[in-house]
């Protein structure tokens, strides 16, 4: 097979299974301590390479893109999203990006619903009550929550994930409504309403989980503004992209109580969140957990060496974004 001989620079540590198909499939460069490679790093790294595999804690900027050298011709990512990549100065480079779709969607949703719940249930803050012995003990008005049956979940961004997070909150007869950048077929829809704008959507949504790829279009489309809308109390849930969210605005909205709670996996600037939510108690914060689960991790690895492999056989690559 031609990928036999072709050499991939692996940024991160990634699970046994996959690095040991790397190995047998290309002369793989892995990151076993999982150090953390700096830009002069990579490019160092990538000298005689033909391939990198990425990941969202690698920031390949165009400056990056233009010091690599031109041995690389393929950007593997390892997960669906692709922001940390400057994929305009990799198409101008003619360098091929592949990312992980699909197969990381049923465990995202899953972190969405552990958020929208916690949050509205006050996991959090009851996890670390009983764990710090400060439980007083039940009674009729102790740690009350918000109601989720029967209320209203926005989904700003109906792709794959939204989809599942639907057809969960299904279940707990939530009334679905979405914003996407096209209307879904009814079969997909499946009764949930369609609105023209994310502004249309925020007005009937006591939940709004975002679901939205960070672009120039998206960034801070959780703002002051945009808060305002939401009916008061609302829950924000947020699985995407923390630079989605204007910080900020979001932290003094659960100050105020125009939100009533935020569960959030994503952060701007990860792993050094606004310091802000740690004064809250009425956040339910995860760190990144979205796609971690054994199976969905090999998966994803899984698909980034298939990128790579249909790539160096002459094929297109299954998953290719640039
Ligand atoms: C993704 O796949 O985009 C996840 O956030 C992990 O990178």
């Amino acid at each position: 097979m031609i990928s036999g001989q072709k050499t991939v620079v692996v940024t991160r540590k990634l699970p046994d299974a996959v690095e040991k198909k790397l190995k047998s499939e290309f002369a793989a460069r892995l990151n076993t301590p999982d150090s953390d490679y700096s830009a002069t790093d990579l490019i160092e790294l990538a000298q005689g390479a033909d391939a990198l595999l990425v990941t969202v804690t690698d920031r390949i900027d165009a400056a990056l893109i233009e010091a690599l050298p031109p041995s690389i011709r393929i950007l593997a990512n390892f997960g669906v999203g692709y922001d940390h990549i400057a994929i305009h100065a990799a198409r101008a480079r003619g360098l091929t990006v592949t990312n992980t779709p699909d197969v990381l969607t049923d465990a995202t949703a899953e972190i969405a619903m552990l958020l929208l719940l916690g949050s509205a249930r006050r996991a959090g803050e009851g996890h670390t009550l009983v764990i710090e012995d400060k439980w007083p003990g039940w009674s009729p008005t102790f740690m009350i929550g918000h109601d989720v049956t029967g209320q209203r979940l926005g989904i700003l961004g109906m792709g794959r994930i939204g989809q599942a997070v639907a057809e969960r909150a299904r279940a707990f007869s939530m009334e679905i409504h979405y914003h996407n950048r096209h209307r879904l077929r009814p079969e997909l829809e499946r009764g949930a309403q369609f609105h023209e704008s994310p502004e249309s959507l925020f007005k009937v949504s006591d939940f709004l989980s975002v679901h939205a790829a960070s672009t120039r279009e998206t960034r801070g489309i959780i703002n002051r503004q945009t808060i305002r809308l939401l009916p008061k109390g609302a829950i924000f849930i947020n699985t995407a992209r923390g630079e989605l969210v204007d910080d900020e605005a979001v932290i003094a909205a659960l100050e105020s109580g125009q939100l009533g709670a935020a569960g959030l996996d994503v952060f701007a600037g990860e792993p050094h969140l606004h310091p802000g939510y740690r004064r809250l108690q009425n956040v339910f914060l995860l760190p990144h957990l979205g796609s971690a689960t054994v199976k969905t991790r090999n998966k994803m690895g899984f698909l980034a060496i298939d990128n790579l492999s249909a790539f160096f056989d002459g094929k297109e690559p299954p998953n290719r974004v640039a």
